[in-house]
C-alpha cells in the first residue's frame, strides 16, 4: 500500500510489537483515532456492496458497534453471533458448537466506547485480545450493537482457495481496457487489462485476466481467472487461474501453472543444471504440488 499515493489516500501505520489480537490493534490506535467513531476493516475482507451505506447508518444512528454477519457453512470457523428479537445477544469466538451460522464479518464500526471495552477484556485461547470479547463487553455493559446481515458475496480470503475464488469474483467485474502494447501474433480474448507499458508478444491471453503495469507475457498463454501483478515475466510457459505478483517470473516450464498464488520476485524457471532434481527456495509456510 505504501502512503497510498496512488489509491489517493493518506496511510498511516501503527504497528503491534506481535499479533496479540485485533483488539489489542484497536488499544493502540486509541490516541491516533482521538475520540473519533471509525471503521475497523480487516485487510482480508473482501465486500462486493461495499460499505458506504452502512457508515451513513452508523453516523446517522450512532449506536456503540455496528457489526456485519454473513451466513456461513463452517461457523466454526469465525467469530459467531447468536440473535434474538434482531438483537444480537451472544458473540463467541471460534466456537466448538456454534450457536448459529451467522459469521462475524472482519469489518466493525465503532464509536470510541469500545476503548473501556478493549482494556476490559482478557486474552482468549489463542492468546489473543478478541474483537469479538469486547464486542460483547460492549453488550454486556448494556449499549447498542447493531446487527447487519450483508448483501451479496463476502470473502474472508485467509486460505488459497479463498484467495482464488475472491480472484474469480473480482475479475468477473472487470471491464476490458487494453493500455499495454499487444504484437499482430498474439491473440487477446475476452475482458481483459492490459496496464499501461505491458507487452504481449506472440502469446494468447483469455479472460477474465488481468496485467499489470510493464508486464511481460511472451511466446505465452495466460488463461481465465490470472491476476498478473506489475513487471512480472511470462516467458515460455502457461498459466491459468492463479495470482502472480509483483516483479515475479515464470519461465520455459513444461507443464501449466494453475490455481496458484505465488508471491513478489519469485523466479520459476526450468534449468539445464546437473544433476537433475528440484531445487527450492521457499519461505515459511509455502506448498509445492508436483505432478508424477
Ligand atoms: C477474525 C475475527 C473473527 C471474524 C474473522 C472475519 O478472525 O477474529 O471473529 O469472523 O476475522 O474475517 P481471524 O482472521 O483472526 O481468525
Amino acid at each position: 500500500m505504501g502512503d497510498g499515493a496512488d489509491w489517493g489516500v493518506r496511510v498511516t501505520y501503527i504497528e503491534q510489537d506481535a499479533p496479540r489480537g485485533l483488539a489489542h490493534a484497536v488499544l493502540i490506535s486509541e490516541s491516533f483515532i482521538d475520540g473519533h467513531p471509525f471503521v475497523m476493516y480487516l485487510g482480508d475482507n473482501l465486500l462486493n456492496k461495499g460499505i458506504t451505506g452502512l457508515v451513513e447508518e452508523f453516523v446517522r444512528e450512532r449506536p456503540a458497534a455496528q457489526i456485519l454477519l454473513a451466513r456461513v457453512p463452517d461457523p466454526q470457523m469465525f467469530g459467531v453471533a447468536e440473535l434474538s428479537g434482531g438483537r444480537v445477544v451472544r458473540l463467541v469466538e471460534k466456537p466448538e458448537t456454534p450457536l448459529s451460522d451467522l459469521a462475524l464479518v472482519g469489518v466493525y464500526m465503532f464509536s470510541p466506547q469500545v476503548f473501556e471495552s478493549v482494556k476490559r477484556i482478557k486474552p482468549s485461547f489463542r492468546d489473543e485480545l478478541e474483537i469479538t470479547d469486547a464486542i460483547q463487553d460492549l453488550i454486556d455493559r448494556g449499549l447498542e450493537v447493531r446487527p447487519h446481515i450483508v448483501e451479496g458475496w463476502w470473502k474472508d480470503t485467509g486460505k488459497l482457495e479463498d484467495m482464488l475464488e475472491a480472484n474469480r469474483l473480482i475479475l468477473d467485474t472487470l471491464e476490458r481496457r487494453i493500455e499495454g502494447t499487444v504484437d499482430d501474433l498474439s491473440r487477446l480474448e475476452g475482458k481483459i487489462v492490459l496496464e499501461c507499458g505491458a507487452v504481449v508478444e506472440e502469446s494468447v491471453v483469455r479472460g477474465p485476466v488481468i496485467i499489470g503495469r510493464n508486464a511481460r507475457i511472451v511466446h505465452a498463454y495466460v488463461g481465465p481467472f490470472t491476476s498478473i501483478m506489475a513487471n512480472v515475466e511470462i516467458r515460455e510457459s502457461e498459466i491459468e487461474h492463479s495470482i502472480v505478483l509483483e516483479g515475479s517470473s515464470i519461465r520455459n516450464l513444461v507443464n501449466r501453472v494453475e490455481d496458484s498464488l505465488i508471491g513478489r520476485n519469485v523466479k520459476i524457471h526450468r534449468t539445464p543444471t546437473k544433476p537433475s532434481a528440484y531445487r527450492f527456495m521457499l519461505g515459511d509456510n509455502s506448498e509445492v504440488g508436483i505432478r508424477w
